[in-house]
């Protein structure tokens, strides 16, 4: 069972952005932990950031995994090629946001993501992450 895990724009500035949204935990140290629970769960993991929807999107379209975690930064909340993309993938996805986006400004409640995916966690900070890998094994073995 392969796991990709894709961050979107400005999440490789995590532990220096916005310290009072998205904390202190950088991406290498979400990274980590993401490396652990994949080794005990006995699951392969692909990790990916980039900036550019583009990139993004290549990295979706040549992926051999059976589900994706992404969180996909503002592209969550215009970023209709990537959400066009990760469709035609036909694979379980969840949505992942540090923050609350519906605790926070009218234009982050909406995203254009979340029709694709099977659900969004939100508000949990890195623990989002680890709980996606989580929810996303269960799923892949049971089923929904
Ligand atoms: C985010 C929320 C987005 O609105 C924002 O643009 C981000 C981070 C989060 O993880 O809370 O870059 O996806």
């Amino acid at each position: 069972m392969k796991i990709l895990v894709i961050n979107g724009p400005n999440l490789n500035q995590l532990g220096q952005r916005d310290n009072e949204i998205y904390g202190y935990v950088t991406l290498d140290e979400i990274n980590a932990k993401l490396k652990d629970k994949a080794k005990a769960l006995g699951v392969d993991i692909e990790l990916f950031q980039s900036n550019s929807e583009g990139a993004i999107i290549d990295c979706v379209q040549s992926s051999k995994s059976d589900g994706i975690i992404i969180n996909p930064g503002a592209l969550t909340h215009y970023g209709l090629s990537l959400m066009d993309a990760l469709a035609d993938m036909n694979l379980p996805i969840i949505e992942v946001h540090l923050s609350n986006i519906y605790a926070r400004e009218e234009w982050r409640k909406k995203s254009v993501i979340a029709p694709v995916a099977i659900g969004q966690i939100v508000g949990f900070g890195y623990r989002g992450y680890t709980s996606a890998l989580d929810l996303m094994v269960d799923i892949l073995s049971e089923g929904i």
